[in-house]
C-alpha cells in the first residue's frame, strides 16, 4: 500500500451517538464516545481521500481534513447519509444509532406530576440496512459496526447477512467504550481476521486498508 493508498476516492464516515428528543431538555441516546468513528474519518483523509463525516453529538475535535456535518436524531443522519451517497466509493457506519425514538417529542418541558410519563418509542431508520439494501453496482462498499456483549463472531456474521453489508466489524463493546483502544474481528463473506488489541487509529488503518483492497477501480 502507498502512503495515499485512498487519494481520489469519496469515504462517508458516521460517528457518535444520535439523540432522540423527549422534550426540549431530554433525550434518548446511547453511549458512545465517537472516537472510532473519527478516527476511521482521520486516517482516511490521511490516506488522501475526500471525507464527509456524519457526526452525532460529541465532544470531540474536527479531524484535519474532514468536512463534517453535525446532526442530532437518526433521521437526520439518515438525510445526510443518502444526500452523500452519489460518488461515494466507501461507506463506513459507525455511528452507534438509536434504534427507537418518542413517537412524539412534548413541545414542552415534562412536568412532575402525580404519576411518570409513559413514553411511547417507535422505531428509528436503520440507515446501514437501508445503504445495504441498494444495488450493489450503484453503492459505496459499505462496512457496518457490531458493539456486542456477548457472541461476537456469530453476531457480527448474521448481521453481514441481514444488513447486506460487504464487512461488519465486531468489537466487544465492554472493552471498546470510552477507551483509546480497541480489539476487533473483521467479517467479510470471504473469512474472519482478528486485529488488535491495538489503538483506535491503528484499528482505523487495518479496516481501511482492508476496504481499500476490495474497491473496484
Ligand atoms: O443492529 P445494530 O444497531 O447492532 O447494528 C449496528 C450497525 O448498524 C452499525 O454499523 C450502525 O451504525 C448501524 N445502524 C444504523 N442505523 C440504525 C441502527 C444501526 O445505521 N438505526
Amino acid at each position: 500500500f502507498s502512503e495515499k493508498f485512498l487519494r481520489g476516492r469519496r469515504v462517508l464516515v458516521t460517528a457518535g451517538p444520535t439523540a432522540e428528543p423527549i422534550d426540549p431538555v431530554r433525550i434518548l441516546t446511547n453511549r458512545s464516545s465517537g472516537r472510532q468513528g473519527f478516527e476511521i474519518a482521520r486516517e482516511a483523509a490521511r490516506a488522501g481521500a475526500a471525507v464527509t463525516l456524519v457526526a452525532g453529538p460529541c465532544a470531540l475535535e474536527t479531524p484535519a481534513g474532514v468536512t463534517r456535518i453535525d446532526v442530532e436524531t437518526a433521521q437526520e443522519m439518515r438525510d445526510a447519509v443518502i444526500g452523500h451517497l452519489p460518488g461515494t466509493a466507501l461507506f463506513v457506519s459507525v455511528a452507534a444509532v438509536s434504534d427507537w425514538r418518542p413517537a412524539s417529542a412534548a413541545a414542552e418541558k415534562l412536568r412532575k406530576t402525580d404519576a411518570a410519563p409513559e413514553i411511547r418509542l417507535v422505531e428509528n431508520p436503520d440507515i446501514l440496512a437501508e445503504v445495504g439494501a441498494l444495488n450493489p453496482e450503484c453503492r459505496p462498499y459499505t462496512i457496518g459496526f457490531a458493539a456486542e456483549t456477548g457472541e461476537l463472531e456469530k453476531r457480527a456474521r448474521r448481521k453481514l447477512e441481514v444488513k447486506k453489508a460487504d464487512a461488519i466489524v465486531g468489537n466487544r463493546f465492554d472493552l471498546a467504550a470510552g477507551s483509546e483502544r480497541n480489539t476487533i474481528l473483521y467479517v467479510t463473506r470471504e473469512g474472519t481476521e482478528n486485529f488488535g488489541p491495538a489503538g483506535k487509529d491503528e484499528v482505523a488503518r487495518f479496516i481501511l486498508r482492508r476496504a481499500a483492497g476490495s474497491l473496484g477501480r
